[in-house]
C-alpha cells in the first residue's frame, strides 16, 4: 500500500510537472497531440455528448449532477448514480477504470478485481463501441478544469504502473 500511494505521488508529480494533457487516453496515442480546439477533438467531446445524453444523462444528470443525494444509499440499499462533475470520484480512477465500468459494468469490473459489490451501473459493451465509450470519456473530461484532469492523468499513469507490476510479479520476473 505505501508502495502504491509513493507511485502514486510520483507519479502525480510528474504528471503535473509535465503538464499532459487530458485526452491521452490507451486509444488515444495520437490525439495526445492535438490542439485543444483541433477539429478531431471537438467532434468527439460533441459525439460523446450526444452519447451520453442518450444513455447515461437519466442516472447521472443531465449536467453531470448525479442522482440526488447520491452519498448515500438508494431505496434497495445501492449506491447511487455519482455526478460525473468534479465534485464526483470519476476523476480519481483511471482511464483503464473507467472504460472497463462503462464497457462491463460495475459489477463485472469489480468482481474481475477480486471485489464484491452489487453495483446498479449497467453494461454497455453490447450498445456502445469502443469509440464512442472513449468519445462519452473525451466529453466527460472536457467539463473539468485543469487541475481536475491533470490530476486524472496522474491517475491513469498510475493505474498502468500499478498494472505493470502485476504483469511482472506474475511473471515472476
Ligand atoms: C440505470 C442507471 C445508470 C445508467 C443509465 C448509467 N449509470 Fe453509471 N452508474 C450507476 C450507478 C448506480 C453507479 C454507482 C454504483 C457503482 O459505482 O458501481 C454508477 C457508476 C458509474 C461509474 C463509476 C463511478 C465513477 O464516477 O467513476 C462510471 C464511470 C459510470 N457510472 C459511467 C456511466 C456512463 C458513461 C454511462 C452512460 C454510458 C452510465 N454510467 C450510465 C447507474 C447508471
Amino acid at each position: 500500500m505505501r508502495l502504491l500511494i509513493g507511485s502514486l505521488a510520483v507519479t502525480l508529480s510528474l504528471a503535473l510537472a509535465a503538464g499532459w494533457w487530458f485526452w491521452q487516453s490507451p486509444a488515444n496515442d495520437d490525439a495526445a497531440t492535438l490542439a485543444m480546439d483541433s477539429p478531431e477533438l471537438l467532434a468527439s467531446i460533441a459525439s460523446g455528448q450526444v452519447l451520453y445524453a442518450q444513455s447515461c444523462a437519466a442516472c447521472h444528470g443531465a449536467n453531470l449532477e448525479g442522482q440526488p443525494n447520491w452519498q448515500s444509499p438508494g431505496p434497495d440499499g445501492l449506491p447511487l448514480a455519482p455526478p460525473h462533475d468534479e465534485s464526483g470520484h470519476t476523476f480519481h480512477h483511471g482511464d483503464g477504470l473507467l472504460f472497463d465500468y462503462i464497457a462491463l459494468g460495475g459489477q463485472e469490473t469489480l468482481s474481475r478485481m477480486g471485489v464484491e459489490f452489487e453495483s446498479g451501473m449497467p453494461a454497455f459493451g453490447d450498445q456502445l463501441s469502443e469509440a464512442q465509450i472513449w468519445d462519452i470519456l473525451t466529453f466527460i473530461k472536457s467539463t473539468w478544469p485543469e487541475n481536475i484532469r491533470a490530476a486524472q492523468v496522474a491517475q491513469t499513469a498510475a493505474e498502468q504502473v500499478a498494472q505493470t507490476e502485476a504483469e511482472q510479479a506474475e511473471n515472476g520476473d
